[in-house]
C-alpha cells in the first residue's frame, strides 16, 4: 500500500518533494493527469470528473489515502468528492486547509470559534478556478475575522510552468503582483495557492518586495501529514514501492519533471 499525491500536472511535485523529505520510509505513488493540464481554466464538473478518475486510478495502484496536491481540485472538487463520492474505506485530503490554519494561528483541526489574527491583508494568488470558487475565502472564516484576502487570478502561468517558458512564467508573475498591488497596495502575507507557483516562488517575492511574507505551502501539507498519519496510523503506508505516473506521455513528462525537480524523474504511463 502507497500513499498517492496527486495533481493535474508538475505542480504537485513541489509537495511531493517535501514530503518525500519530511517521511523518506513511505512510499508515494505520484500521479499528473498531464493529458488534461491544465484544470485552472475548466469548469466545476469538469474539474470534479477528472479528479475522481485520477483518485481512482491512484487506488487502482494501492492507495487507500490520497493527497489533492493540487489547489484546483482542493478548492473546487475536494468538498463534492467527500461528501457525495468517497467510499468508507478510502481518504481524499486537500491542501488549502493546512495553508488556512497556519495563516489564522491554529494547530491541526481546532474548531474554536473565528478569532481576530495578526494578518489583517493577504494577497492571494491562484488559478483562475480557485479563486472563483472562494474557497480559500471560505474557510478563512471559519476561523478568522477581520482579515482582507485580494484574490488575483494567475491566468496563463500554469502553462509557461508546464512549457518550462521561464521568460513568459516570469514577465507573467510581474504583471499578476502588479495588478494584485494595485488593488490591494501593502499586503503583509502572499499565499502562493497553486502548487505550480512555489518554482517562481523568487520572482514573486522579488515583485511584492521583502517585507510581503510568502506563505510556503509545500512544507506546511507535509507536517500536516504527518501529524493525520500519526493520529491515523491505519493509514501510514509501509509497503509498496511508489512511482510516479502520467496520463500523457511518459518520456516527454520525465523530461520536464527532471528539469522540473532538478533531479532525474522517471515517469510510466497509465
Ligand atoms: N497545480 C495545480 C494547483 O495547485 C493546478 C494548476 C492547473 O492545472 O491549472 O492549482
Amino acid at each position: 500500500m502507497t500513499i498517492g499525491l496527486f495533481d493535474s500536472g508538475l505542480g504537485g511535485l513541489t509537495i511531493y518533494d517535501s514530503v518525500a523529505r519530511r517521511m523518506p520510509d513511505v512510499p508515494i505513488a505520484y500521479l499528473g493527469d498531464n493529458r488534461n493540464a491544465p484544470y485552472g481554466v475548466r469548469d466545476a464538473d469538469d474539474i470534479f470528473q477528472l479528479t475522481c478518475s485520477g483518485v481512482e486510478m491512484l487506488w487502482r495502484l494501492g492507495c487507500r489515502l490520497v493527497i489533492l496536491a493540487c489547489n484546483t481540485a482542493s478548492a473546487v472538487a475536494l468538498k463534492r468528492i467527500q461528501e457525495t463520492w468517497l467510499p468508507a474505506d478510502k481518504r481524499v485530503l486537500g491542501v488549502f486547509v493546512p495553508m488556512i490554519e497556519v495563516l489564522t494561528e491554529r494547530r491541526w483541526g481546532d474548531q474554536s470559534q473565528p478569532r481576530e489574527v495578526d494578518v489583517k491583508n493577504v494577497a492571494l494568488f491562484a488559478t483562475p478556478a480557485t479563486v472563483a470558487s472562494r474557497a480559500f475565502q471560505r474557510e478563512l472564516a471559519f476561523r478568522a475575522i477581520g482579515v482582507d484576502v485580494e484574490a488575483q487570478p494567475c491566468g496563463g502561468l500554469v502553462d509557461a510552468i508546464e512549457a518550462n517558458d521561464d521568460i513568459l512564467a516570469e514577465a507573467l508573475v510581474r504583471s499578476h503582483v502588479e495588478a494584485l498591488l494595485r488593488r490591494m497596495p501593502n499586503p503583509e502575507a502572499a499565499i502562493l495557492a497553486c502548487t505550480h507557483y512555489p518554482l517562481f516562488q523568487r520572482a514573486f517575492q522579488d515583485a511584492l518586495g521583502p517585507k510581503v511574507k510568502c506563505v510556503s505551502q509545500a512544507n506546511l501539507v507535509a507536517e500536516s501529514l504527518a501529524d493525520y498519519l500519526e493520529r491515523h496510523p491505519n493509514m501510514l503506508a509501509t509497503s509498496g514501492t511508489g512511482g510516479f505516473y502520467t496520463t500523457a506521455d511518459a518520456e516527454s513528462v520525465s523530461r520536464k519533471a527532471t528539469r522540473f525537480l532538478g533531479r532525474k524523474i522517471e515517469f510510466e504511463s497509465v
